[in-house]
């Protein structure tokens, strides 16, 4: 008999096909959003799941699902899933790194440039039709080229977003939790590795891009918001909560800040309402991996853990807690 998985979200058809080469598998092609209960009920029986960034894998959770013995996350964060309640409960999880990298890198600089920029506030103003005569200062913003860029979170797509700032000619600081090797800062285009304090203090350009959990929630709160110049952008592509909304509200709001651009938000897909209200911040639905190729190479990374977990191999991709 087939082992038996639940397919939590819509997906791939092909990826459907060839998960059910192996598995008995129970799929979700209308892209309902489950309840946490109903994810649970859903789960019961089931020896594995292919589950996205708004599943909750939790100690409660597993402790229900005796016959559980896999979570695939299709995503390369996976501050969704309690690494230490996997464990206790014998349950593997595994991720989608690397597949990802370039593609959210790209977007991170149209996000960053989109936002310097000004791109869509400029658009709407001329959807809006308000566009009569060309101004000296019309949506004038702070440039890119030959500015310093602050990366915080030097991982692999820190370090993709560092290499493309060579043709830019910027000069790059980034913060982490451990430094780079020489070899590393290198083909980074010569980053720096400084205290988050330089970082915000001297960055015309600042990028977020580390991974979520209790230690990084709002890295980016009021006081850190006042270290940074008032011409300089935040443009975050890594998770919602790692900066305080409220206290980017207030920034924008009083210009302490020149502009941001966020691709992710606390409590996604809700967001606080007052980001409609101001004109200095870019707006978009969480798709800084969202490139044709790589969202199927995310599904097939997923769909490739989750077949070698569930016939006795080790996931490529495992996570330890
Ligand atoms: C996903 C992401 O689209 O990989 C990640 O960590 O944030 C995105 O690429 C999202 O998490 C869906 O699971």
């Amino acid at each position: 008999m087939k082992p038996s998985i639940l397919v939590a979200r819509a997906i791939f058809p092909a990826v459907l096909e060839r998960l059910s080469e192996h598995f008995e598998v129970e799929a979700n092609q209308k892209d309902e959003v489950f309840s946490p209960d109903e994810l649970r009920q859903r789960l019961m029986g089931k020896q594995g799941a292919l589950i996205t960034g708004s599943a909750r894998i939790h100690a409660e959770l597993l402790q229900q699902l005796p016959e559980l013995k896999m979570v695939a996350n299709m995503a390369v964060g996976y501050d969704n899933i309690d690494l230490l309640a996997c464990q206790k409960y014998h349950v593997m999880a595994s991720n989608t790194p690397d597949v990802l990298n370039e593609t959210t890198a790209d977007f991170g600089w149209a996000l960053m440039m989109a936002t310097a920029r000004r791109i869509t506030e400029s658009e709407h103003w001329l959807r809006a039709g308000q566009w009569e005569k060309w101004r000296y200062d019309s949506f004038l913003g702070p440039d890119l080229h030959g500015s310093v860029l602050g990366i915080i979170g030097m991982g692999r797509i820190g370090q993709a977003i560092a290499r493309r700032s060579l043709g830019f000619n910027m000069r790059v600081l980034y913060h982490n939790r451990s430094r780079l090797s020489p070899e590393q800062e290198m083909a980074a285009n010569q980053a720096s590795y400084v205290s988050k304090e330089q970082l915000l203090r001297e960055s015309d350009h600042v990028v977020l891009v580390l991974p979520y959990s209790a230690e990084t929630r709002h890295t980016i709160a009021a006081a850190e918001l006042a270290l940074m110049k008032p011409t300089a952008t935040l443009t975050n592509v890594a998770r919602g909560g790692i900066v305080d909304d409220v206290a980017l509200i207030a920034a924008l709001r009083e210009k302490r800040i020149a502009a941001a651009g966020l691709d992710v938000f606390e409590n996604e897909p809700k967001f606080h309402p007052d980001f409609l209200t101001l004109n200095n911040v870019v707006l978009t639905p969480h798709i800084a991996s969202a490139s044709e190729k790589t969202r199927l190479a995310m599904a097939q990374r997923a769909a490739d853990n989750l077949i070698a977990g569930l016939t006795g191999q080790r996931p490529p991709d495992l996570l330890t807690a």
